[in-house]
């Protein structure tokens, strides 16, 4: 259960969710101020709490060190502020004033809003909190509003929360870092004194970095340890600071949007951001990636308990020389191996021939589908498949009927270049025109040919991100929020108007993968990189905080295109089953003895695919361990099947046995392998570890299943 309380006569709220408790009071100047976030606390702890943050010694130096809630900009605080306005008199200093606050309690758990403004200009600003009565994140966002009827309130920054942690000696951040092909590379390091950015500008969530950090007081570990952690639910530019002073006092604020970017609040507008989800947890990092996990599938997806077909994706096989003729002999194959879904990708619309032309022209190319998309379709639902298609309408090649029709509508600013990546140019999804539009041939497409599946891509940053016809209005700066905001409108609607569509979000690889876009999509795509052996970290990074279950991860080629290594199918395919599995590769040219292995797989993947979209997910080595041995652990719901894969890299030079430790085991069950019959006692699983049969060659990698024989063991 998870409940909000209040003590009237100090102003305290406690959040209490069902292991970790939330406290939080007004100052004598109104302030809100946090008191704890950790151990489950009574209201009457919480209000007894030493307010630490209080100055150790009067000086005239070191400012205010009232850990605010949100820290806004004015008085003497010097940190980062996650709200900043600036009136229409030139002033920016922001002066609290409580209003009043709310608290709500439904079926699912509880909601608080404390109802605040600026002691004189006419700006409400509300601080929403949402616990659930099954998970330890607390969503929290800001609402502001224009309650005056004279000139725009400019704001330059509105983050979602800020977040306090205690006062410990050795912080550690937690984070991932990449780049196109090399997405969710994790890391963990100590925590410097100062500001730590994140962040994207590039108008999504990047490859760069992703809108989450961990920490913990330097002691935690994979099984045991405090940790903080906070991720944000937005899909455009972000900014997450992490600040930690000399007294090792640590507090985080983040939101949307990059520095210079502001949005002009008129008279009677409300500006909502999104949320910034924040959990405590003491079972460690791998406590922490699971509660994360049991948080998305609980209250971020749309359809949580659909099991997540396997699918097959042309474009590794083709890139873009596709046609119809070429797109059935692949779907005849795929059908054989097992494949569910089969996902027709770029270059099959208008002049889409190569990268420099055709997009934004989205109806079949008449050469190459010349009764257009129906009978390829009828054909894929023949072999008993569900059929999906590539689209990206955010975007436009110069070279396309679109754009000679509606040069203005890409984003561009008046003298000045417009810069091409791909060969393209952003369309201005904040233009309403341009959003009618992309949901217009959207909606046409899904419902004439009854599509179940898009693939929505997204394959370039913002670049002279302007809207000249806002030029002097000062409004310009709202594409970066709305076109995010309209990306998701028409996600949105498409869903509710075909329930059965199913979307992949995908963004040149893993560039838009956050809580903002899983809400609305069942899976992505992590990477363009689909070599196994760099997947295995890709995957690492990404599982940290996003589940398996939207992972996907397709078995392809050897030598692989993007990094010309050659791997085992069987170590190739190990890697894609630990997620969503599917299948990329070039079919027609591989041999009979290769595509019955793959169905071999894809049939052993249904029969384990429960446990590993649907249940918990362990991490049993780091992807650092010496031996270059990677090892996950999946138990399914019920915990009656255990999932065990490792992939070694290379060779062992010793011919000792390894034997891994298991950690999700009851100790008092016996176990035994599906495959050999062999028996386990649980307690020896975990003290000692599972044998595994890794063949003694590079890429040696295994997949055991065990079912737990019930109460075999008992004592
Ligand atoms: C992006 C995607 C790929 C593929 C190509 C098509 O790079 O990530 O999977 O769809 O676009 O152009």
């Amino acid at each position: 259960m998870s409940t909000i309380s209040f003590s009237p006569s100090s102003h305290t709220w406690l959040l209490t969710t069902p292991h970790t408790s939330y406290g939080l009071q007004l100052d004598a100047t109104d302030a809100p101020c946090h008191l704890h976030w950790g151990v489950p606390l009574t209201l009457g702890q919480v209000e007894a709490l030493p307010r630490t943050y209080l100055p150790r010694r009067a000086d005239s130096f070191s400012g205010r060190r009232v850990p605010e809630e949100l820290a806004v900009d004015g008085a003497d605080r010097y940190g980062t502020a996650g709200l900043q306005v600036r009136f229409a008199d030139g002033t920016r200093a922001l002066e609290w004033a409580y209003l009043r606050h709310e608290i709500t309690e439904d079926e699912q758990g509880a909601s608080l809003t404390l109802r605040m403004r600026d002691r004189h200009y006419p700006l409400a600003i509300s601080l929403h909190y949402r616990v659930h009565h099954d998970s330890d994140v607390i969503e929290r966002h800001l609402t502001l509003e224009h309650s005056g009827d004279g000139e725009a309130v400019e704001v330059l920054r509105a983050d979602s929360a800020g977040w306090v942690l205690p006062e410990r000696s050795d912080y550690r951040i937690g984070h991932v870092v990449g780049g196109w092909a090399a997405e969710t590379q994790s890391r963990r390091g100590g925590l410097p004194w100062g500001e730590t950015q994140f962040t994207s500008r590039r108008g999504i969530t990047s490859h760069q970095a992703n809108p989450w950090v961990m920490l913990d007081a330097g002691d935690a570990d994979e099984q045991h340890g405090q940790v903080w952690s906070a991720a944000l639910a937005w899909s455009g530019s972000w900014r997450i600071t992490v600040q930690r002073d000399t007294e090792n006092r640590v507090r985080m604020t983040g939101g949307f949007g990059h520095d210079g970017v502001s949005w002009r609040l008129e008279p009677g507008e409300i500006f909502e951001t999104p949320v910034f989800a924040g959990l405590y947890n003491r079972g460690g990092f791998g406590a922490t990636s699971r509660a994360w996990h049991d948080y998305i599938l609980r209250h971020v997806l749309p359809h949580p308990q659909d099991v997540r077909p396997v699918l097959y994706n042309s474009w590794e096989a083709t890139g873009f020389d596709l046609d119809e003729a070429g797109q059935r002999k692949l779907a005849a194959l795929a059908a054989t191996l097992g494949v569910e879904l089969f996902v027709m990708d770029d270059g099959w619309f208008g002049g889409r021939t190569s990268e420099t032309a055709g997009l934004g022209d989205w109806t079949p190319n008449p050469e190459r589908f010349p009764e257009g998309l129906s009978p390829l379709i009828e054909e894929v639902h023949r072999l008993g498949m569900a059929f999906g298609l590539w689209v990206e309408p955010e975007m436009v090649n110069p070279d396309s009927d679109l754009y000679r029709a509606h040069p203005d509508w890409v984003l561009h600013f008046p003298n000045r270049r417009r810069t091409e990546l791909r060969n393209q140019l952003v369309l201005n999804f904040a233009r309403p025109d341009v959003a009618r539009w992309a949901h217009g041939w959207l909606d046409r497409l899904v419902a004439e040919h009854g599509i179940d599946f898009l693939k929505w891509d997204m394959n370039r940053t913002f670049s002279e991100a302007g809207w000249p016809e806002h030029g002097t209005d000062g409004q310009a700066d709202r594409l970066w929020i709305d076109h995010v905001r309209n990306v998701y409108a028409i996600i949105d609607r498409l869903r509710t108007d075909h329930p059965n569509l199913r979307i992949e979000g995908c963004t040149g690889g893993g560039g838009r993968v956050d809580l903002g876009m899983l809400r609305r999509v069942d899976q992505v795509w992590p990477s363009d990189n689909t070599d196994a052996l760099d997947r295995l970290t890709i995957q690492d990074g990404f599982t940290r905080l996003y589940p398996a279950r939207v992972m996907s991860a397709w078995v392809t080629d050897s030598p692989n295109p993007v990094t010309g290594r050659s791997v085992p199918l069987r170590f190739r395919c190990h890697a894609a089953m630990a997620g969503v599995m599917a299948v990329g590769g070039s079919l027609t040219e591989w041999n009979a003895e290769e595509l019955q292995e793959l169905a071999e797989q894809v049939e052993r993947y249904k029969e384990i695919r429960d446990t590993v979209q649907l249940g918990t997910r362990h991490r049993l080595t780091e992807p650092s361990d010496s031996d270059g041995l990677t090892a996950v652990q999946y138990m399914s719901v019920n915990e009656t099947e255990t999932v065990v894969f490792a992939w070694r890299l290379s060779r062992p030079i010793d011919r000792k046995p390894i034997r891994i430790r298991l950690v999700a085991s009851d100790p008092r069950s016996l176990y035994r392998d599906r495959e050999s019959g062999r028996e386990y006692e649980g307690a020896l699983l975990i003290e000692f570890g599972l044998p595994l049969e890794l063949a003694p060659h590079d890429y040696a990698s295994t997949l055991t299943i065990l079912d737990r024989v019930i109460d075999s063991a008992t004592p």
